[in-house]
């Protein structure tokens, strides 16, 4: 992150200018934000899979001479990359050129003798780096400078967006600020490549995938990490073997159900991470759920994992996120503002509950990008009809096809800005039909709902479900009042933006204060300020709308 204190203490003029310089010198982490990614998401997993098979994870001393750890470390082979962040101390990520070091450092390494405790040994590439002198530190180890690993407080983000030369230029600032870095992102590959390691101890040739906001291009710094364990490259490897007129097959236990199988697995790799894993703390075995699951603290990281297995189509959304986040630069920049608008209204919470969530927030930004005139997202289906036999998939009967490649997808000619998007978002979410429409981008139009669920977002493969079931009446009410009163504000804010002085939060920064839904400093402004003809009735709309008439969620 820049340091904030330069932000400021400067006029928006020299913020302004800070930014622009960072865009030239192209050292903006914003990953598609301008130019189409060309690589394959399947492409990147690899990469970045292979990479974090070269990599370790170490705690270090809190001082250290980075040039000696470095240079203790070379021993065993060139080093690619490397960074240091805390979390519980401080930790090392280093990236060896080649494979073969990560042995050589392990066959380097000695389990520690305990005291009155007893180590259970495990080779692991988790490692604690010794002082052998701790008593005697030379003048070369100092603190070492540390990647940042949390988002900015709301606080720092508001002053910040405050800063900002447009609201076009906030959300950009929002999705700079909050994305997951280059080194954030690497420290995830790394975990789930730690885990695979252990789960590789029952499963060889298992494979443990991120998925989720972790690789979908919506994640946010501090989110969770979702991971997939996946056995089915055991099953394809030893079937290329197979040749003449002779067919081997492991000998295997049965179990009844494709569920029970699932929960048996995750049973003994939870029991695994609980007393074999290295800083994997807090396990949960969630396998009752509709999709069973393993939950856990990875101390090193700070990441909150949930690790599942015959999971694969969430993987596939995972994939096709991705695709439309790298589509146009201003998927993403909409999408973190939403996210971050409902999280700053308690619309979103990090417990499971009747709220909406992020996964639905997002389907319901791409359906209405995809209903702008023209289009700026195309549709599922139409990404379908792209497709070629490479990416025809199919998992467990639902059709999974779309076109992988980005550059066979033409860029929408739609030019709208984003400021205007964010208004039309809230104000076509707040005006939505929500009790008798549902929300599908795989055609990229309302249909009717098939179930009485009250906010009805189909699932693109799985079209049979409803990924907010969870969701009640009172929290999609909420969400339609803040959409209102969200688009009230920044039509207000087209009509008196002053045009010198900003010192109150403006813009996108407005909109994250805490709501005034039916408060009285609402029916104040209002007074003050008489409204257009089409904002009055969204003001009308507001004041009718408690939970005692939820039902009125059409809008109408
Ligand atoms: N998923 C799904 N159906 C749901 C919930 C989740 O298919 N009802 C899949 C999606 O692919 C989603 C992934 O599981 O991206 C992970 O779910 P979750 O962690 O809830 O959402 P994220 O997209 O990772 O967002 P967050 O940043 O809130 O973790
Ligand atoms: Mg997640």
């Amino acid at each position: 992150l820049r340091p904030i204190h330069r932000l400021l203490s400067c006029p928006r003029t020299v913020a302004a200018e800070i930014k622009r310089e960072e865009q030239s010198s192209g050292s903006v982490e914003t990953g598609s934000e301008g130019r189409t990614p060309k690589k394959t998401f399947s492409e990147v997993q690899k990469e970045r899979r292979e990479q974090a098979q070269r990599t370790v994870l170490i705690h270090c001393p809190n001082k250290i001479s980075v040039k000696k750890f470095l240079k203790y470390l070379s021993q065993h082979g060139p080093i690619n990359n490397h960074f240091f962040y805390e979390s519980f101390g401080l930790y090392a990520v280093v990236e060896f050129c080649q494979k073969e070091s990560v042995t050589s450092l392990q066959n380097g390494t000695r389990t520690p003798s305990m005291g009155t405790e007893a180590a259970i040994p495990f080779r692991s590439r988790v490692f604690n780096l010794k002082t052998k002198n701790p008593s005697n530190p030379t003048s070369e180890q100092s603190r070492v400078q540390c990647s940042i690993h949390a988002p900015p407080s709301s606080k720092k983000l508001l002053e910040l967006l405050c800063y900002a030369e447009s609201i076009d230029d906030q959300l950009n600032t929002l999705l700079k600020e909050l994305q997951l870095t280059e080194e954030n992102t690497k420290l995830r590959y790394l975990t789930c490549s730690l885990i695979e390691d252990i789960a590789a101890a029952y499963f060889l040739d298992c494979t443990v995938r991120p998925f989720g906001s972790s690789v979908n291009s919506f994640g946010k710094l501090g989110c969770d990490l979702d991971m997939f364990l996946d056995l089915d490259e055991i099953g394809k490897f030893s079937a290329n073997k197979t040749s003449g007129n002779f067919l081997m097959e492991f000998q295997v236990k049965n179990v009844p159900s494709e569920r029970i199988a699932t929960q048996k697995i995750l049973s003994v790799i939870g029991e695994c991470l609980d007393h074999f894993g290295p800083g994997c703390v807090g396990v949960q075995k969630i396998l009752n759920a509709r999709c069973p699951l393993v939950r856990f603290s990875h101390q090193a990281s700070g990441f909150q994992c949930d690790l599942t297995t015959n999971n694969r189509i969430a993987l596939k959304s995972s994939e096709l996120l991705y695709i439309y986040g790298a589509l146009d630069s201003r998927v993403r920049a909409l999408v973190f503002s939403i996210r971050c608008w409902a999280r700053a209204h308690s619309l979103t919470s990090s417990i499971p509950g009747s709220w909406i969530t992020n996964f639905s927030l997002t389907m319901m930004v791409i359906f209405f990008l995809q209903r702008r005139s023209p289009p700026i997202l195309p549709t599922l289906d139409s990404l379908k009809t792209l497709a070629d036999a490479e990416d025809k998939c199919v998992i467990e009967g639902h059709n999974c096809t779309f076109v992988r490649d980005l550059n066979k997808i033409k860029p929408s000619g739609n030019t709208e800005t984003l400021e205007l998007l964010l208004k039309e978002f809230f104000e076509y979410f707040g005006n939505f039909a929500f009790n008798k429409n549902s929300i599908n981008i795989r055609q990229g139009r309302e249909q009717n709902k098939p179930e009485s669920s009250p906010l009805h977002i189909q699932n693109p493969f799985e079209t049979s479900l409803n990924i907010s079931k969870n969701v009640s009446q009172s929290q999609l009410q909420k969400f339609v009042d803040l959409a209102r009163e969200s688009a009230w504000i920044l039509n207000q804010e087209d009509k008196d933006r002053p045009s010198s002085s900003r010192s109150q939060p403006w813009g996108l920064a407005a909109l994250l204060l805490p709501s005034v839904v039916n408060s009285a400093s609402l029916a104040k402004r209002v007074r003050k300020k008489p409204a257009s003809e089409r904002i009055k009735s969204l003001l009308e709309s507001i004041k009718s709308s408690g939970p005692e008439n939820a039902t009125s969620t059409n809008g109408k």
